[in-house]
């Protein structure tokens, strides 16, 4: 079991009905993913709105190639982990890929399962079609926060022919607006938007009663979400698009290692301030007291 941890004096949890306010007043919301104890304590520090363990951590925490294969109780471990670390931030959880599409009670069980084995303020799911709106209407039902997910949906990809932008024709367009609206009405918080035209964002936001996030949406959501390793470099490649990054630490870890490994290698490292005294009459008291 995780529970939120100690707040320091004078600062309150984020709510959703806080997110709300902000959507209202027009302050856009920050949500970044975090899969562990250390990211969550980097997103806390850097004072975010909203924590995701997104269901990405799959490819950039574990290393499969795509989201299909984590499994809930992966995703759970990865979910306590960053529950200890967030205290500020609404921190929400991806139900992975299978856990939620067989029936409106298998959502609502794997919601449950997220809230009171790790602690989550509300669960995420993706695609806005029939299916994952009634999930997500069971699962507001069982009293249980959703986020909705529309546009490029990775569990999906494969379906929506591979990671590319959605909603470049009216059909699939149209798909998106539904799909957004559906989830609203179906009693979702938030929505995430993902690599849909900006045009088409600027389009659905006056539709859009609950806060928008975007990530390759544009900047007409009411917020932007970014995948942790990808604004901070910790991956090899360029990644999508609509990634900026913001530093490369990738390259300064492998820096750190290899200056580590080259010091081991050549005997520098350790260092006498490294290791630990004994008195030298003790030292001399064991060479008397042990023989082999
Ligand atoms: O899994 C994830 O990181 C996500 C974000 C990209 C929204 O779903």
């Amino acid at each position: 079991m995780s529970t939120r941890p100690a707040l320091p004096a004078g600062r309150r949890p984020l709510s959703i009905p806080d997110l709300f306010e902000m959507k209202r007043n027009g302050r856009k919301i920050v949500m970044v993913t975090a899969y562990d104890y250390p990211s969550a304590l980097a997103a806390e520090a850097a004072d975010v709105d909203m924590v995701l363990v997104g269901d990405s951590g799959a490819m950039t925490v574990l290393g499969y190639p795509s989201t299909v294969p984590v499994s809930v109780d992966e995703m759970l471990v990865l979910t306590r982990a960053t529950r200890r670390g967030v205290t500020h931030a609404v921190l929400v959880a991806d139900l992975p890929f299978g856990s939620y599409e067989v029936s409106d009670r298998q959502a609502v069980e794997t919601a449950i399962r997220f809230v009171k084995e790790a602690g989550v303020d509300a669960v995420k799911l993706e695609r806005g079609d029939e299916s994952s709106i009634s999930r997500a209407r069971a699962i507001v039902g069982a009293g249980i926060p959703v986020v909705g997910h529309v546009g490029l949906t990775p569990q999906t990809a494969t379906a929506l022919g591979g990671y590319r932008a959605q909603g470049r024709s009216a059909q699939s367009a149209v798909r998106i607006a539904r799909g957004a609206v559906g989830l609203q009405e179906a009693g979702c918080f938030c929505i995430v938007f993902e690599a849909v035209p900006s045009a088409l964002t600027e389009e659905l936001m006056p539709l859009m009663t609950v806060p928008i996030i975007g990530i390759g949406a544009g900047p007409a959501t009411d917020g932007q979400v970014l995948v942790f390793h990808d604004l901070l470099g910790i991956r090899e490649g360029k990644g999508a698009k609509f990634v900026r990054r913001y530093a490369d630490l990738l390259d300064a870890m492998a820096d750190g290692v290899a200056s580590y490994a080259k010091e081991v290698r050549s005997g520098v490292f350790p260092a006498a301030e490294h290791g630990y005294g004994i008195d030298e009459a003790e030292l001399e008291s064991f060479r008397g007291s042990f023989t082999r």
